[in-house]
């Protein structure tokens, strides 16, 4: 990336991003943009640290200043274990994807991918604040979207091909009714929501791999990927083949990381047309 206006200085705000790998983010493309976009004396860098490193590393960028971290496999639940304080986004998603360093030396644990959820499909016109959402399937991204969903009053169903960790979202998170993976297409009708969290449906013939039909959803049923590669995945193809509203995962990813941004560096991100198309040329 052009690196033209960055300076970097005794004054230099520094974060950045721990993964292992962590070449293929695109954290760093998007924060430094946004950093030069606010004229914010600021850099964001990826941090390479292998399994077993990660608290080492973390006290050493604590020690050294930083404002903190975005946190991606496979260091999630190390994250989770370390923090001081666990932000409630954490508490209830069960995850940690971001810390934030605080001036009395403490580590701060948030779960920005629920809220980046929302606030991408609201970024879209489309208002989240009740009705029934459901959920395919149970991991991490799941958790998180259906607890900002419950706090936003909607209703949130889960159904995910093994039925076991469906079950044990739902126990840890008051509200989420299961579905069977098998009889997802019968609640379809009554949803407002729908949210693939699972790897299927990227490419085409997505009808073959749900078990549920679009044909059969209310016409004002939102239907919302949160894979981004490829940004159309045959799952919005099909939706949109139906007339449905859509929402890709990309917009989720800008405005998950938009909510780190302003933590760091105290100003709010310009998330926008802008930042997509840099993100999109990067695909
Ligand atoms: P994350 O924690 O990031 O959400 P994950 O743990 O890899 O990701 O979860 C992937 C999700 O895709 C799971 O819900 C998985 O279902 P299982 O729990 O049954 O494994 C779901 N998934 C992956 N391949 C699938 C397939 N062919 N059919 C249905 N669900 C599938």
């Amino acid at each position: 990336p052009d690196a033209g206006n960055i300076r970097i200085d005794g004054h230099t705000l520094l974060a950045g991003v721990i993964g292992w790998p962590v070449a293929h983010s695109r954290s760093p493309l998007m924060h430094n943009w946004w950093l030069r976009q606010g004229g914010i004396n600021g850099a964001y860098v990826p941090l390479p640290v292998a399994p077993g490193q990660f608290e080492t590393a973390v006290r050493g960028l604590l020690a050294a200043g930083f404002r903190g971290v975005n946190v991606t496999i496979p260091h999630k639940e190390s994250a989770y274990r370390i923090v001081d304080r666990l932000h409630r986004s954490a508490r209830r998603s069960g995850s940690v994807n971001t810390l934030v360093f605080d001036s009395d030396g403490k580590i701060e644990g948030y779960s920005t991918d629920g809220d980046g959820f929302v606030a991408n499909v609201e970024a879209h016109g489309i208002a989240v604040n009740g009705g029934r959402a459901l959920l395919l399937g149970a991991g991490g991204a799941a958790r998180a979207i259906a607890a900002s969903l419950l706090d936003r009053g909607m209703e949130v169903l889960v159904a995910n091909r093994t039925r076991a960790r469906a079950d044990a979202l739902a126990a840890s998170l008051e509200g989420v009714v299961v579905v069977d993976w098998a009889q997802a297409g019968s609640v379809l009708p009554g949803c407002a929501m729908l949210v693939n969290t699972t790897s299927i449906g990227m490419e085409g013939g997505a009808q073959a791999q749900f078990p549920l039909d679009l044909a059969q959803a209310d016409p004002a049923l939102v239907v919302c990927d949160i894979v981004y590669v490829p940004r159309r995945t045959g799952l919005l193809e099909w939706a949109a083949g139906h007339g449905l509203r859509t929402v890709d995962g990309l917009g989720m990813l800008i405005h998950q990381a938009g909510l780190g941004f302003e933590k760091w560096f105290g100003a709010k991100p310009d998330i926008g047309p802008a930042v997509e198309a840099l993100l999109d040329a990067d695909l």
